[in-house]
């Protein structure tokens, strides 16, 4: 089991459709129980593998406040909804970030556990506004992408922080490159 780094926006990975799990290995096992033990050591209540930079529709949540109650989903198919919640809803990859969300209440999801086998299951509460959110993820969307533009200003200067945080480290990582390239003229003398 091992910890991994949870993406931030404006990261492009977090934009890119996740592709269908074909193989029921191992390596898929080892994901969940990375994705599990990641989600654990946040205050979130759900994670999925693109957040993390694995471009696979898997996804896992653990409502029960205490880690005793991990689900995972690998494929989730939402087969119907009714119903209507609005949440205030945050995500691991858009620090300082909340708003209410529109969503449905209550969905059935159609996936396969780690071994491959076919489940149906119907959510409701948190627990379908938490696989909804964790759905788009896998389509590439975000929460903020579901508010109106109006209520996206509000979130302005989170994400412009975000932004310059992100080409911070971009550059900070380049400087970095230039540091460790020996420089030539050394290894001629
Ligand atoms: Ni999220």
């Amino acid at each position: 089991m091992a910890r991994l780094p949870i993406l931030e926006y404006p990261d492009e990975r977090l934009r890119t459709p996740a592709a269908p799990v074909t193989v029921f290995d191992a390596a898929l096992g080892s994901l969940i129980d990375d994705l599990v033990e990641t989600l654990h050591a946040t205050t979130g209540i759900g994670l999925c593998a693109p957040q993390t930079g694995e471009l696979r529709r898997v996804l896992v949540m653990d409502l029960s406040g205490d880690g005793s109650a991990p689900q995972a989903y690998v494929n989730p198919e939402i087969l119907s909804r009714s119903g209507l919640a609005i949440v205030e809803e945050s995500c691991l990859s858009l620090p300082g970030v909340a708003a209410k969300v529109f969503r449905s209440a209550r969905v059935r999801v159609r996936a396969s556990d780690r071994t491959g086998r076919s489940f149906e299951r119907d959510l409701e509460g948190m627990h379908a506004v938490c696989l909804q959110h964790e759905s788009d993820h896998l389509d590439g969307k975000l929460f903020t992408d579901r508010l109106s533009a109006l209520r996206r200003l509000r979130f302005r200067t989170a994400l412009a922080a975000l932004e310059r945080k992100a080409s911070r480290s971009a550059r900070s990582r380049e400087a970095a490159g230039v540091r460790a390239t020996p420089d030539p003229r050394q290894a001629v003398r």
